[in-house]
């Protein structure tokens, strides 16, 4: 069994969606520990309640980023962590640590990489106009979300949207992918092949995998 260390932020929707899905046995991992930088942030709660080991690293408590990523990586090794899970986590990461747990680190980005990288995703595509955005799981690079790709979920801006309600739809559908994409992480089913990555799944279990959510493109 792998064990997950899941980095966060903010209020860790994203990580109950990955501790439900470990639960219902969807994903076989254990999650070994997770890391907040934010000494406020929500999701320590849903941790705390589940008996899941949960740690502060504040990033401002270090002089340097290169400091903040050892303690990271000593708390992550101390829990035997063999992937690293950023759900929601707000720092940018060297390649100091990067390097350290090379091809072994997801990140969920709210929008259809390559485009809208960077902070508030959702309003930037909100603010461009586009008719389709989504979200975005991929393999942690040195270039900030620019890692090969794993799978997307496309969302429509809607007539009547607003910034927050399209935040929220596409939330819903992160929850979706981003479980999806932790499972054939931990199943050894991704290959990395240049900036690709292809899915060593049976077709069947694809077409399963399209029932859940018509918006995954594949
Ligand atoms: C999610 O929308 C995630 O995609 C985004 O932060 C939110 C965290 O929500 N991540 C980024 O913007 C990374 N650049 P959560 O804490 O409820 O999972």
């Amino acid at each position: 069994m792998k064990n997950l260390g899941i980095l966060i932020s903010g209020s860790g929707t994203n990580l109950q969606a990955i501790i439900d899905n470990i639960e219902n046995g969807f994903i076989p991992a254990k999650i070994s520990i997770v890391i907040s930088n934010n000494p406020s942030a929500y999701g320590i709660k849903r941790v705390e309640r589940k008996g899941i080991p949960v740690e502060v690293i504040n990033h401002k408590d270090f002089s340097s980023r290169e400091d903040f990523e050892k303690a990271l990586i000593d708390c992550l090794e101390k829990h035997k962590v063999d992937y690293v899970i950023l759900a929601g986590f707000m720092r940018v990461l060297t390649k100091f640590f990067i390097n350290h747990y090379k091809d072994r680190i997801l990140n969920i980005h709210p929008a259809l990489l390559p485009s809208f990288p960077g902070v508030n995703a959702q309003k930037q595509a909100f603010d461009y106009g586009v008719k389709f955005s989504g979200c975005t799981v991929h393999f942690v690079t040195e270039k900030v979300d620019h890692g090969p790709i794993i799978i997307q979920a496309v969302v429509p801006v809607l007539q009547d949207d607003t910034p927050e309600k399209l935040q929220k739809r596409i939330l819903e559908k992160e929850h979706i992918i981003f479980p999806l994409a932790i499972k054939m992480l931990v199943e050894e089913k991704l290959q990395i092949s240049g900036n690709k990555v292809i899915w060593k799944v049976p077709v069947e279990n694809m077409k399963d995998m399209y029932m859940i959510n018509p918006y995954i493109s594949f």
